[in-house]
């Protein structure tokens, strides 16, 4: 008889989470900040870099070499089992940022987003919690090849107003998300 012991670390799925607003105090970066201590024991949610750190795209800079940081963050995707985007709505839409690094990502071979699971969190100060960003985002997913965990959306309105630091402090909100990362995590297994 050996004496092995599994530590069931094969059992932990990790999500990488991408952030669609660059400054320091978004609403979308706390958000994604709280999704650690909401996700089940055996999801690790990890924080990927800022999208403000890659350069506009720019085929030409693609034709040279593609950049340190866009190598990073595909580096950073492809090792996670699933791929997370907390965003926020602009004009109606997916904000530049978030479509710049997803335009990036989308041009590598091999392209690292290719049937990775995704989920997509959008928030809002206002009433609707992004919900118009959601087609144009999951648009972009689709020409991406990924697979995303389509419903019940979520979409988190007066978010000024349930967060506390980087928690979520309104309890149905609390319920809501830790449903969906439940979810998610079996989605993933699927
Ligand atoms: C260019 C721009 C467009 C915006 N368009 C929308 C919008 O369509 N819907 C909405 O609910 N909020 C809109 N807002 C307000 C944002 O929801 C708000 O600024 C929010 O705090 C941005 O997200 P963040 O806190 O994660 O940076 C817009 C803000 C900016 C700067």
């Amino acid at each position: 008889m050996t004496g092995f012991v599994d530590s069931g670390a094969d059992d932990i799925r990790t999500v990488s989470v991408m952030v669609g607003s660059l400054r320091k105090a978004a609403f979308s970066g706390r958000l994604a900040r709280s999704l650690s201590a909401l996700a089940p024991s055996d999801l690790r949610v990890e924080l990927l870099p800022s999208v403000g750190l890659l350069p506009l795209y720019d085929q030409d800079i693609l034709d040279e070499e593609v950049p340190q940081a866009v190598t990073e963050l595909a580096g950073l995707i492809s090792k996670s089992d699933a791929f997370a985007i907390v965003s926020p709505e602009y004009n109606w839409s997916i904000p530049g940022v978030l479509k710049n690094a997803l335009d990036w990502l989308s041009r590598l071979k091999p392209q690292p987003l290719e049937d990775k699971p995704v989920i997509l969190l959008t928030c809002s100060p206002g009433l609707l919690g992004g919900a118009r960003a959601h087609a144009p985002i999951r648009n972009v997913l689709h020409a991406l090849d990924t697979r995303i965990l389509a419903r019940p959306e979520v979409q988190i309105s007066g978010v000024a107003q349930k967060l506390e630091g980087d928690s979520i402090s309104d309890p149905a909100t609390a319920d809501f998300v830790t449903a969906r990362l439940k979810a998610f995590n079996e989605f993933i297994r699927r």
